[in-house]
């Protein structure tokens, strides 16, 4: 069956003309400052004027009035760190685990990774794209208005090519900001059994030169864990993405500590994610390199972990968080970043303002995005969302909810999900 959406992106109607009756809250980091009685003056899909109604200069008093009813805005959100392109799914190894198995026993048993690739590797572009487009509308209907896409379940030349070019095509079709991430080095392919070396010179040699002349690569990532790529293998690939003047991100201690974070922070990583094994020293060098530590909840939650990130350590060492869906089949098939919201608040403790800045201003920075994204304000593209809520904290209160009453995203009106 063919996906396409009800109303193709480009037909959607301009947001541009002027949006009133808002309670605006341009910078999410503090929901303190919502502002009432506000206004938006949207011109050729971009914000040119925002602040109190009252403030509004006369030049932009012209053109289409929108009335928001009052409505809370925020800008678009962002999900930083997802894995949205693949064939199959893996509900029996949910079950697996129900019956006692853990992550690392299915992987090491020729499930978990391994078992979505092979799914990828048969599916057509076609076949991921619209599988993958309709787990995208579900996080599209939330507001998100930029999302990171990994590859990974490729493992050849071909196959993480077509997932990146799926990728970008979802960019295209559905008007959404998208960046790829190359995640090759995301688990060792069965034919390369034994020889981890060999498929780590493939990746750096083939797979990553070409697929960054056919500007596919964004970003590169590397799974650095024990059922994964070691330390050293992973600096190889760092390396060879810093020839291509590409930024990397890094899986960084999700099951154990590798020290994978110092690494990754020694490239200047734009983030390291998973992370509920990091130390202090990991800590100290993310600080120092201004990486953003992307909060996980999903992950953490499906695999029943107890072994928390450190939040309190990051926090008190001023290191962004971010939180993330990381959307996959193994361990996080979530498609709710607003519950990730309300997960990284109520497991992980984040305060309603670091939550809402891990969703929007702290996931653009982990995605290089933060110059155009995450905010409202004046020569940014318009993407932002209206809310059916009253107060900010709301956004991470309630779960299993979709509050949205209108989308603006980059600077059309998505009608479909208007009150
Ligand atoms: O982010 N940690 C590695 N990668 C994914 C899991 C992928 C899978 O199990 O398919 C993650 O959790
Ligand atoms: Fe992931």
């Amino acid at each position: 069956m063919k996906h396409t959406p009800e109303i193709p992106f480009a037909q959607r109607p301009s947001a541009d003309g002027l949006w009133i009756n808002l309670q605006l809250l341009a910078d999410p980091a503090h929901p303190d400052v919502a502002l009432p009685d506000a206004a938006i003056a949207v011109r050729d899909g971009q914000i040119l004027w925002c602040g109190a109604a009252a403030q509004l200069p006369l030049e932009h008093a012209h053109g289409p009035r929108h009335d928001g009813g009052g409505a809370l805005v925020t800008p678009g959100l962002i999900d930083c760190h997802t894995h949205l392109v693949y064939g199959g799914q893996r509900a029996n190894e949910f079950a697996m685990r129900l019956t006692g198995a853990s992550y690392e026993e299915v992987a090491r048993a020729g499930g978990g990774i391994v078992s979505t690739v092979h799914a990828t590797r048969k599916a057509s572009d076609d076949e991921l794209f619209d599988r993958a487009s309709e787990r995208l509308l579900n996080l599209l209907a939330e507001g998100v208005c930029a999302i990171e896409i990994k590859s990974g379940y490729g493992l050849t030349l071909a196959h993480e090519r077509k997932q990146l070019r799926v990728a970008r095509r979802l960019a295209e079709a559905h008007g959404v900001t998208v960046r790829t991430t190359f995640l090759g080095a995301h688990a060792l392919p069965p034919e390369y059994a034994g020889h981890s070396g060999d498929y780590i010179d493939l990746v750096c040699q083939q797979m990553l030169p070409a697929l960054h002349a056919e500007e596919l690569i964004d970003a590169v990532d590397v799974f650095c864990e024990r059922i994964a790529f070691s330390l050293e293998e992973t600096e190889r690939v760092f390396q060879a993405a810093q020839m291509l003047g590409l930024p990397v991100k890094l899986h960084a201690e999700q099951l154990s500590d590798m020290g994978g974070a110092a690494l990754a922070a020694r490239y200047l990583a734009l983030s390291c994610d998973h992370i509920e094994h990091l130390s202090p020293e990991g800590i100290a060098a993310m600080r120092e390199a201004g990486t953003v530590a992307v909060l996980l909840p999903g992950a953490y939650y499906t695999l029943r972990d107890t072994h928390l990130p450190p939040i309190q350590g990051l926090r008190a060492a001023g290191v962004p968080m971010a939180v993330a869906t990381d959307h996959n089949p193994g361990t996080s098939p979530t498609l709710s970043l607003l519950l990730m919201l309300n997960m990284a608040c109520t497991l992980f403790r984040l305060t309603v303002p670091e939550a809402l800045a891990g969703v929007t201003t702290h996931a653009a920075r982990a995605l290089a995005l933060h110059e155009t994204h995450g905010r409202i304000a004046p020569g940014l593209p318009a993407n932002f969302v209206l809310w059916a809520l009253r107060e900010p904290a709301e956004l991470s209160y309630w779960f299993g909810h979709r509050p949205v009453r209108s989308v603006v995203r980059q600077g059309r009106i998505i009608r479909e999900i208007m009150a």
